[in-house]
């Protein structure tokens, strides 16, 4: 029988790992010139579970002090879409938010429905600050008025798995961010 390769499953690499590196440090940098005060608390809330590989990289390219949280959020409806309603799972539970300027950690930005709601959500718990860097924008898909304060790379209307990024809870651990072949959606679907 032949071992299972779940990169024979990727149709077309989108971004290759170097070309990742590069992306993040080109984000940190951008962190690094924007929250320079290193008196101030930096709070990187990572949405979990798309957002960890991204967020692993890209606290250790920040050169000011982190802090680091997660939220999770989730989506229902068809995998390859985004769902209408956003459903907190797991919460941020502090007693100093307002002593923290929050950077949300996100993989992707699609109909933009998810980061309206969490920024309005944390800026109304009484946020210090509310930002997003999201690692990948799909401007054409939005559905919401709503744009990341860091992109890493906008990215055409694909649906692309990898560096933390599923379909159906696969190839998450991919080093690279990649298309999945239409054949791996029809055996699903
Ligand atoms: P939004 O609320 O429509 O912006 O949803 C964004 C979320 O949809 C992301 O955090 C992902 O979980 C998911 N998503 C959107 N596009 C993709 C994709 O191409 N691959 C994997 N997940 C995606
Ligand atoms: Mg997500």
């Amino acid at each position: 029988m032949k071992k299972y390769d779940i990169n024979d499953d990727i149709d077309y690499t989108m971004i290759t790992e170097s070309e990742l590196e590069e992306i993040v440090k080109k984000v940190a940098s951008e962190i690094d010139r924007d929250y320079p005060d290193p008196e101030k608390r930096l709070l990187l809330l990572g949405i979990l579970k798309g957002s960890v590989v991204f967020m692993g990289d890209l606290m250790k390219h920040i050169k000011r002090p982190v802090e680091i949280d997660f939220m999770k959020v989730s989506s229902y409806g068809a995998s390859t879409t985004s769902s209408k309603t956003i459903n907190i799972m797991l919460d941020l539970y502090r007693h100093d938010i307002e002593d923290l300027d929050i950077l949300i950690v996100e993989d992707i930005i699609d109909s933009g429905r998810t980061m309206l709601y969490l920024t309005k959500y944390l800026e109304n718990k009484g946020a210090s600050s509310v930002k997003c860097v999201a690692l990948l924008d799909k401007p054409s898909r939005r559905e919401v008025d709503y744009n990341a304060d860091y992109i890493g790379m906008e990215v055409e209307d694909k649906f692309v798995v990898g560096y933390g990024l599923d379909y159906t809870e696969k190839y998450r651990a991919l080093p690279y961010i990649g298309v999945l072949k239409p054949e791996i959606y029809t055996k699903h679907d």
